[in-house]
């Protein structure tokens, strides 16, 4: 057991995406920008009248944005997690809880992933690295943490990347895929639905198979695009050796428009839910049109958390107000609505054409060749 390295990797990592770039460099694009609605100037609809709410896990989301799987373990990260949980409270959105591996270590850690006093209503979600399923995580452990903290369901991170750039990070991946299955459907028969999500670098089309035969009720595509696991380990790396690891590997990954499509279109129908990079409502509605059936975003809310719940409720406001702005230039009045939007995607996203499959009929600029 590592009891003090695990909590002083989590200081870092708050510490490094609070202060420093730590997202992936896209040259002044956006993630989602591969994705375009088309303008409707006849919407027929009246703005004030549209609903963006969704359903999940049986509970009502005023709209469709979960805050992404990033904290907890440390004092600091306590505080966090409680500002971010009031927010998703007072704004009637759900949150995905941080990486619960250091309560299995150390129990007294609950008290930082703790946040039910605070948000009673909210879906919320717990979340565990699926490699840990390679050292000795069982699901009794996983019911467990879940059980703890009150929440609706579990997510299983995968971050193949990010352990590889770690100095000693969690690297025996072999067995993974049947192992994950099996943990997956012996939870969801508990009555603990599960999901699976990268970190930001994204599925290919065979990875969504592998996930397709699960019994899982999502997965998080978070694709590249967003905030970057190689680069931050890169920053945090000890020699000179792991620094370079980390930079050489900073933009690796599928990106995020692609991983999404690939999750909507091989992930046998499994609901998907879009993030890496996601940074505004206008985004949330592209990633929607495209498939998505809820989105989630980390880094600016971790970044206005570290202000205060009102800096948290103002982002989760202007998201909204972006995201409803979008359903009415499209005609949608609700999400079932924005999901059959027409939009035009970038070809270079389709993951065929990104993982090369099939020939990209146009050239680099997008020309007819
Ligand atoms: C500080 C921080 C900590 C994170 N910790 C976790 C984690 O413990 N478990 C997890 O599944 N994802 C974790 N993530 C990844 C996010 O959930 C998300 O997949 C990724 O950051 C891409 O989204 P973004 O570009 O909106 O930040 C973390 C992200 C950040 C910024």
């Amino acid at each position: 057991m590592e009891d003090e390295g695990i909590t002083v990797r989590k200081a870092e990592h708050l510490r490094l995406a609070i202060e420093e770039d730590v997202e992936v460099p896209l040259g002044g694009g956006g993630a989602f920008d591969a994705v375009r609605l088309v303008y409707q100037a006849l919407p027929e609809i009246d703005l004030d009248a549209i609903d963006p709410s969704v359903e999940l896990f049986g509970k009502r989301l005023a709209f469709p944005l979960m805050i992404g799987s990033m904290t907890g373990g440390t004092e600091e990260a306590g505080v966090i997690n409680r500002r971010l949980a009031e927010a998703a409270a007072r704004c009637g959105v759900g949150m995905f809880l941080g990486s619960q591996r250091v309560m299995i270590e150390r129990p007294e850690t609950v008290a930082t992933f703790a946040v039910r006093d605070v948000a009673p209503e909210i879906p919320l979600v717990a979340n565990i690295g699926a490699v840990q399923l390679n050292y000795g995580v069982t699901p009794a452990h996983i019911r467990g943490i879940a059980e703890q903290v009150g929440a609706d369901a579990v997510v299983f991170h995968l971050n193949a990347a990010q352990e590889a750039v770690q100095d000693g990070g969690d690297t025996r991946f072999a067995g993974l895929a049947q192992r994950l299955a099996d943990a997956t459907a012996e939870l969801g028969a508990s009555g603990l639905p599960c999901g699976v999500k990268e970190v930001g670098s994204g599925f290919s089309i065979d990875a969504v198979r592998r996930l397709a035969g699960m019994q899982l009720a999502f997965i998080e595509s978070a694709g590249r695009g967003g905030t970057s696991w190689t680069l931050i380990e890169g920053r945090r790396a000890g020699s000179a050796g792991g620094r370079s690891l980390g930079a050489l590997f900073a933009d690796w990954g599928v990106p995020s428009v692609t991983s999404l499509l690939a999750c909507v279109a091989h992930g046998g129908g499994i609901p998907v839910i879009a993030s890496g990079g996601l940074r505004s409502g206008l985004d949330a509605a592209r990633a929607i049109a495209a498939g998505a059936s809820v989105t989630a975003m980390a880094l600016p809310l971790l970044r206005a958390a570290a202000r205060s719940v009102d800096a948290v409720v103002a982002e989760l406001e202007a998201f909204k107000r972006a995201l409803v702005t979008a359903m009415f230039l499209v005609g949608a009045p609700d999400i079932a609505a924005l999901r059959r939007a027409p939009i035009r995607i970038d070809h270079r996203a389709r993951p065929e054409v990104w993982e090369g499959r099939v020939d990209d009929p146009r050239d680099g600029m997008g020309r007819r060749s």
